[in-house]
């Protein structure tokens, strides 16, 4: 049973199979509109959520399947303590494909592991994030009309970014990449991401603190939020939150091109005037989001059979 934990569950093939299949659905989506009927899309999230889980239920809606859904740990018996391992094997019961988001991390690995449906990673704790990926290399692919010979800069919270981690092992698999680290020193990329990825692929990349510095180098800018509910203190947060803020002073040395990301939600971290300049992709990736987990939902259910 195929189920996506990590980005790198999926081949290179496979990412690029699902652009062409997302691609398709907003060419085409009459024709994907009743692919999913009788199916249902189990959405179980013990942790906030707006884009992740509604994006989720709009892409089986419109493939045609239905939707059954947990939302918060406290509506679940996950509050009376049923281990993450029961929970999967009942709700399995239910449905014919899960996402799961959890605040801990491998909680969407043991969900699999105890599933009979095909499971989707919807955030586990400061691990990762593949879905988001997917949006954020359609999104790329769609502003550049490529995924390889480009330079990109993330900037923020880098440690816990959980999206960050994902899509750097994503683009580390394509043609001359070159990754501009951004973030303070304490919330730098962890050493199993800049050890184990980046320097294992001989992939090249630089750590620094100064976004303005490197602004003219970027292809792609993704940035993201200093994440409070990964911090073991509020003071530490307090200090760290607004340590980037994108506005469009900062974006005056800025190719003519850039694409600036965001995984949202932003709290503070894009000034809302950037939203107007035809750089910011944010919302768009938001958008692209849907038709990535549709595609990816048809993939799972006719690799399970299902479909
Ligand atoms: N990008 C993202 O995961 O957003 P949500 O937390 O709103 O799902």
């Amino acid at each position: 049973m195929k189920s996506l934990i990590d980005i790198l569950d999926l081949t290179t093939q496979e990412l690029d199979e699902l652009i062409a299949t997302a691609q398709d659905i907003i060419a085409n989506p009459a024709k994907y509109a009743t692919s999913c009927h009788g199916k249902k899309l189990a959405t179980l999230f013990f942790e906030p959520s707006t884009r992740t889980r509604m994006s989720f239920e709009a892409a089986m809606y419109e493939l045609g399947g239905n939707v059954i859904s947990v939302t918060g740990a406290g509506t679940s018996s996950a509050a009376k303590g049923e281990s993450v391992a029961d929970t999967a094997k009942t709700v399995s019961c239910y449905t014919d494909i899960i996402a799961i988001r959890h605040p801990k991390e491998g909680a969407a690995y043991v969900t699999a592991k105890n599933a009979t449906v095909p499971v989707i990673n919807a955030g586990d704790g400061g691990h990762c994030h593949p879905t988001q990926t997917l949006a954020d290399l359609l999104t790329i692919y769609r502003e550049k009309g490529r995924l390889n010979n480009m330079t990109i800069g993330v900037c923020g919270d880098l440690k816990f970014g959980r999206t960050v981690h994902s899509l750097i092992n994503a683009m580390s698999r394509y043609d001359n990449i070159k990754f501009i680290l951004i973030s303070p020193e304490e919330l730098q990329v962890p050493t199993y991401v800049t050890k184990d990825v980046l320097e294992q692929k001989g992939i090249p990349y630089v750590q620094t603190t100064d976004l303005e510095a490197v602004m003219p180098e970027l292809d792609i800018l993704y940035m993201t939020r200093v994440q409070r509910e990964r911090f073991f203190n509020e003071e530490d947060y307090l200090r760290l939150k607004d340590s980037y803020i994108l506005n469009m002073d900062k974006l005056k040395n800025a190719k003519p091109d850039l694409s600036i990301l965001h995984p949202l939600p932003r709290v503070n971290e894009i000034s809302v005037a950037v939203d107007d300049d035809p750089r910011a992709c944010y919302f768009k990736q938001v958008l692209n989001g849907k038709y990535m987990r549709m595609a990816l939902i048809l993939k799972l259910l006719k690799e399970a059979g299902q479909l």
